[in-house]
Protein backbone atom coordinates (compact mmCIF):
# COMPACT_ATOMS: atom_id res chain seq x y z
CA UNK A 1 0.00 0.00 0.00
CA UNK A 2 1.20 3.71 -0.96
CA UNK A 3 1.91 6.28 2.02
CA UNK A 4 -1.09 7.78 2.68
CA UNK A 5 -3.74 4.61 2.14
CA UNK A 6 -5.17 2.48 4.28
CA UNK A 7 -8.61 2.28 6.33
CA UNK A 8 -10.50 5.68 6.16
CA UNK A 9 -10.79 5.20 10.04
CA UNK A 10 -7.36 4.91 10.51
CA UNK A 11 -6.84 8.17 8.63
CA UNK A 12 -8.88 10.02 9.96
CA UNK A 13 -6.81 10.66 13.62
CA UNK A 14 -3.75 11.59 11.41
CA UNK A 15 -2.53 14.89 11.21
CA UNK A 16 0.34 15.67 8.32
CA UNK A 17 2.62 17.95 8.25
CA UNK A 18 4.52 19.97 6.38
CA UNK A 19 7.09 17.25 5.51
CA UNK A 20 4.60 14.43 5.28
CA UNK A 21 2.52 16.77 2.87
CA UNK A 22 5.69 17.00 0.82
CA UNK A 23 6.79 13.38 1.14
CA UNK A 24 3.02 12.17 0.23
CA UNK A 25 2.49 14.50 -2.98
CA UNK A 26 6.52 14.85 -4.54
CA UNK A 27 7.31 11.79 -4.96
CA UNK A 28 8.76 9.20 -7.30
CA UNK A 29 7.71 5.20 -7.10
CA UNK A 30 9.06 2.52 -8.68
CA UNK A 31 7.26 0.01 -9.65
CA UNK A 32 8.02 -4.06 -10.21
CA UNK A 33 5.10 -5.47 -12.61
CA UNK A 34 4.50 -9.07 -11.94
CA UNK A 35 2.37 -11.39 -13.74
CA UNK A 36 1.67 -15.25 -13.59
CA UNK A 37 0.06 -17.29 -16.31
CA UNK A 38 -2.46 -20.01 -14.98
CA UNK A 39 -3.19 -21.53 -18.53
CA UNK A 40 -3.46 -25.02 -17.52
CA UNK A 41 -5.53 -24.11 -14.76
CA UNK A 42 -3.41 -25.44 -12.05
CA UNK A 43 -3.81 -23.90 -8.72
CA UNK A 44 -2.57 -24.33 -4.93
CA UNK A 45 -4.37 -25.04 -2.19
CA UNK A 46 -5.34 -21.85 -0.03
CA UNK A 47 -3.90 -22.78 3.44
CA UNK A 48 -4.75 -20.00 5.88
CA UNK A 49 -3.01 -19.91 9.42
CA UNK A 50 -5.06 -21.88 12.25
CA UNK A 51 -8.02 -20.08 13.18
CA UNK A 52 -8.23 -17.89 10.28
CA UNK A 53 -11.35 -17.89 7.65
CA UNK A 54 -10.99 -16.78 3.86
CA UNK A 55 -13.81 -15.70 2.15
CA UNK A 56 -15.08 -13.66 -0.98
CA UNK A 57 -18.12 -11.81 -0.04
CA UNK A 58 -21.08 -11.39 -2.22
CA UNK A 59 -21.86 -8.00 -4.12
CA UNK A 60 -24.22 -6.51 -1.31
CA UNK A 61 -21.29 -7.09 1.19
CA UNK A 62 -18.71 -5.42 -0.96
CA UNK A 63 -20.62 -2.33 -1.30
CA UNK A 64 -21.07 -2.59 2.81
CA UNK A 65 -17.21 -2.65 2.59
CA UNK A 66 -16.44 0.03 0.05
CA UNK A 67 -19.27 2.39 2.10
CA UNK A 68 -17.44 1.59 5.36
CA UNK A 69 -13.86 1.76 4.16
CA UNK A 70 -13.29 3.75 1.10
CA UNK A 71 -12.95 7.65 1.37
CA UNK A 72 -13.72 9.92 -1.54
CA UNK A 73 -10.54 9.83 -3.26
CA UNK A 74 -11.14 6.08 -3.42
CA UNK A 75 -14.51 6.22 -4.86
CA UNK A 76 -13.28 6.03 -8.76
CA UNK A 77 -11.46 2.91 -7.88
CA UNK A 78 -14.49 1.47 -5.96
CA UNK A 79 -16.95 2.34 -9.09
CA UNK A 80 -14.95 0.47 -11.39
CA UNK A 81 -15.03 -2.29 -8.68
CA UNK A 82 -18.68 -2.81 -8.15
CA UNK A 83 -19.40 -2.12 -11.99
CA UNK A 84 -17.01 -4.91 -13.52
CA UNK A 85 -18.27 -7.34 -10.40
CA UNK A 86 -14.58 -7.17 -8.84
CA UNK A 87 -13.82 -9.62 -6.15
CA UNK A 88 -13.21 -8.59 -2.84
CA UNK A 89 -11.94 -11.75 -0.13
CA UNK A 90 -11.37 -11.34 3.18
CA UNK A 91 -9.63 -12.91 6.20
CA UNK A 92 -11.18 -13.10 8.97
CA UNK A 93 -10.40 -14.96 12.56
CA UNK A 94 -13.14 -15.20 15.46
CA UNK A 95 -15.31 -12.61 13.69
CA UNK A 96 -12.99 -10.06 13.50
CA UNK A 97 -11.42 -8.68 10.02
CA UNK A 98 -7.90 -9.24 9.75
CA UNK A 99 -6.93 -8.42 6.43
CA UNK A 100 -8.53 -8.36 2.77
CA UNK A 101 -7.84 -7.64 -1.11
CA UNK A 102 -9.48 -7.22 -4.33
CA UNK A 103 -9.44 -9.11 -7.74
CA UNK A 104 -10.14 -6.93 -11.04
CA UNK A 105 -11.65 -7.73 -14.02
CA UNK A 106 -12.16 -5.91 -17.40
CA UNK A 107 -11.07 -2.69 -15.95
CA UNK A 108 -9.63 -0.98 -13.20
CA UNK A 109 -8.60 2.02 -11.38
CA UNK A 110 -6.14 2.04 -9.10
CA UNK A 111 -6.18 5.31 -6.89
CA UNK A 112 -2.78 5.26 -5.75
CA UNK A 113 -1.54 4.88 -9.93
CA UNK A 114 -4.13 7.56 -10.44
CA UNK A 115 -4.48 5.21 -13.72
CA UNK A 116 -7.48 3.21 -15.54
CA UNK A 117 -6.42 0.25 -17.17
CA UNK A 118 -8.72 -2.03 -19.79
CA UNK A 119 -7.96 -5.57 -19.21
CA UNK A 120 -8.75 -8.32 -22.16
CA UNK A 121 -10.54 -10.99 -21.75
CA UNK A 122 -9.17 -13.74 -19.63
CA UNK A 123 -7.07 -11.18 -16.98
CA UNK A 124 -7.47 -10.56 -13.87
CA UNK A 125 -5.23 -7.91 -11.69
CA UNK A 126 -4.45 -8.05 -8.02
CA UNK A 127 -4.93 -5.04 -6.14
CA UNK A 128 -5.58 -3.32 -2.72
CA UNK A 129 -4.08 -5.90 -0.87
CA UNK A 130 -4.08 -5.24 3.15
CA UNK A 131 -3.43 -6.81 6.41
CA UNK A 132 -3.58 -5.32 9.68
CA UNK A 133 -0.44 -5.05 11.54
CA UNK A 134 -1.09 -6.88 14.34
CA UNK A 135 -1.91 -10.04 12.11
CA UNK A 136 1.36 -9.45 9.66
CA UNK A 137 4.17 -12.30 9.23
CA UNK A 138 1.50 -15.11 9.77
CA UNK A 139 0.49 -16.40 6.44
CA UNK A 140 -2.36 -14.15 6.24
CA UNK A 141 -1.26 -12.22 2.79
CA UNK A 142 -0.19 -15.18 1.12
CA UNK A 143 -3.53 -17.05 1.72
CA UNK A 144 -5.04 -13.53 -0.10
CA UNK A 145 -2.89 -14.69 -3.33
CA UNK A 146 -3.50 -17.96 -2.80
CA UNK A 147 -7.47 -17.57 -2.65
CA UNK A 148 -7.28 -14.67 -5.50
CA UNK A 149 -5.47 -16.88 -8.01
CA UNK A 150 -8.39 -19.56 -7.28
CA UNK A 151 -10.63 -17.25 -7.81
CA UNK A 152 -9.48 -15.63 -11.08
CA UNK A 153 -9.16 -18.98 -12.70
CA UNK A 154 -12.78 -20.06 -11.66
CA UNK A 155 -13.58 -17.08 -13.06
CA UNK A 156 -11.47 -18.40 -16.39
CA UNK A 157 -8.88 -15.92 -16.44
CA UNK A 158 -5.33 -17.54 -17.38
CA UNK A 159 -3.42 -14.21 -16.59
CA UNK A 160 -2.87 -12.79 -13.33
CA UNK A 161 -1.33 -9.13 -13.47
CA UNK A 162 -0.18 -7.13 -10.52
CA UNK A 163 2.48 -4.63 -9.45
CA UNK A 164 4.62 -3.94 -6.34
CA UNK A 165 5.97 -0.94 -5.08
CA UNK A 166 9.90 -1.81 -5.13
CA UNK A 167 11.22 -2.78 -1.54
CA UNK A 168 8.21 -4.20 -0.54
CA UNK A 169 9.54 -7.27 0.50
CA UNK A 170 6.59 -8.76 2.37
CA UNK A 171 4.26 -8.08 -0.77
CA UNK A 172 6.78 -9.34 -3.31
CA UNK A 173 7.33 -12.74 -1.37
CA UNK A 174 3.75 -13.21 -0.74
CA UNK A 175 3.28 -13.44 -4.75
CA UNK A 176 6.35 -15.07 -5.52
CA UNK A 177 5.08 -17.81 -3.27
CA UNK A 178 2.64 -18.36 -5.55
CA UNK A 179 4.40 -18.04 -9.00
CA UNK A 180 4.29 -14.57 -9.64
CA UNK A 181 7.26 -13.57 -11.99
CA UNK A 182 8.68 -9.92 -12.29
CA UNK A 183 8.11 -9.01 -15.57
CA UNK A 184 9.01 -5.37 -15.67
CA UNK A 185 9.23 -2.09 -14.23
CA UNK A 186 8.61 1.40 -14.47
CA UNK A 187 9.06 4.25 -12.71
CA UNK A 188 6.11 7.27 -11.48
CA UNK A 189 6.29 10.96 -10.65
CA UNK A 190 3.67 12.36 -8.49
CA UNK A 191 3.25 15.90 -8.17
CA UNK A 192 0.49 16.47 -6.78
CA UNK A 193 -2.22 15.74 -9.15
CA UNK A 194 -0.26 14.72 -11.89
CA UNK A 195 1.81 11.73 -12.53
CA UNK A 196 4.36 11.26 -15.31
CA UNK A 197 5.59 7.96 -16.14
CA UNK A 198 8.84 7.16 -17.58
CA UNK A 199 7.63 4.57 -19.50
CA UNK A 200 3.98 2.51 -20.04
CA UNK A 201 3.42 1.75 -16.75
CA UNK A 202 1.57 -1.99 -17.01
CA UNK A 203 0.60 -4.31 -19.74
CA UNK A 204 -2.80 -3.62 -21.48
CA UNK A 205 -3.32 -0.50 -20.30
CA UNK A 206 -5.72 2.61 -21.87
CA UNK A 207 -3.25 5.08 -22.14
CA UNK A 208 -0.53 4.21 -25.45
CA UNK A 209 2.40 6.69 -25.35
CA UNK A 210 5.30 5.94 -23.33
CA UNK A 211 5.38 8.40 -20.92
CA UNK A 212 2.25 10.24 -20.13
CA UNK A 213 0.16 11.74 -17.13
CA UNK A 214 -2.81 10.98 -15.56
C1 LIG B 1 1.94 -7.06 2.00
C2 LIG B 1 1.09 -7.67 3.14
C3 LIG B 1 -0.35 -7.79 2.63
C4 LIG B 1 1.65 -9.05 3.47
O1 LIG B 1 0.83 -9.59 4.47
P1 LIG B 1 1.36 -10.65 5.55
O2 LIG B 1 0.18 -11.31 6.14
O3 LIG B 1 2.35 -10.03 6.45
O4 LIG B 1 2.13 -11.68 4.58
P2 LIG B 1 2.69 -13.12 4.95
O5 LIG B 1 2.73 -13.33 6.42
O6 LIG B 1 1.92 -14.11 4.14
O7 LIG B 1 4.18 -13.01 4.44
C5 LIG B 1 4.47 -12.99 3.05
C6 LIG B 1 5.96 -13.20 2.84
O8 LIG B 1 6.65 -12.00 3.18
C7 LIG B 1 7.60 -12.27 4.21
N1 LIG B 1 7.56 -11.12 5.09
C8 LIG B 1 6.50 -10.67 5.77
N2 LIG B 1 6.84 -9.54 6.43
C9 LIG B 1 8.13 -9.30 6.15
C10 LIG B 1 9.03 -8.28 6.52
N3 LIG B 1 8.67 -7.28 7.32
N4 LIG B 1 10.29 -8.34 6.03
C11 LIG B 1 10.66 -9.34 5.20
N5 LIG B 1 9.84 -10.34 4.80
C12 LIG B 1 8.59 -10.31 5.28
C13 LIG B 1 7.13 -13.54 4.88
O9 LIG B 1 8.18 -14.22 5.50
C14 LIG B 1 6.56 -14.29 3.69
O10 LIG B 1 7.60 -14.84 2.91
P3 LIG B 1 7.95 -16.43 2.95
O11 LIG B 1 6.69 -17.14 2.54
O12 LIG B 1 9.05 -16.59 1.97
O13 LIG B 1 8.33 -16.71 4.37
C15 LIG B 1 1.14 -6.78 4.41
O14 LIG B 1 2.49 -6.62 4.78
C16 LIG B 1 0.50 -5.41 4.25
O15 LIG B 1 -0.72 -5.26 4.42
N6 LIG B 1 1.30 -4.38 3.92
C17 LIG B 1 0.77 -3.02 3.75
C18 LIG B 1 -0.09 -2.92 2.51
C19 LIG B 1 0.64 -3.37 1.26
O16 LIG B 1 1.82 -3.14 1.09
N7 LIG B 1 -0.11 -4.04 0.36
C20 LIG B 1 0.40 -4.58 -0.89
C21 LIG B 1 0.39 -3.63 -2.01
S1 LIG B 1 -1.21 -3.05 -2.46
Amino acid sequence: MLPGRGPASEREAVRVGPGEFLRNHFRLFRLSILERSIREGRVGPVVPPDGVTIEFLAREARRDWICSHASEIDWPQFRSALQHDHDLVVARRNGETLGWAWIGYESVFLTPLGRQMQLPAGTAYLYEAYVRPSARRCGVGTALVAARCRRASERQCDRLLTHVVEGNTPSLRALQVHGFEVTGRTHFLKALALRVWTRSPLPATSAASTTSAA
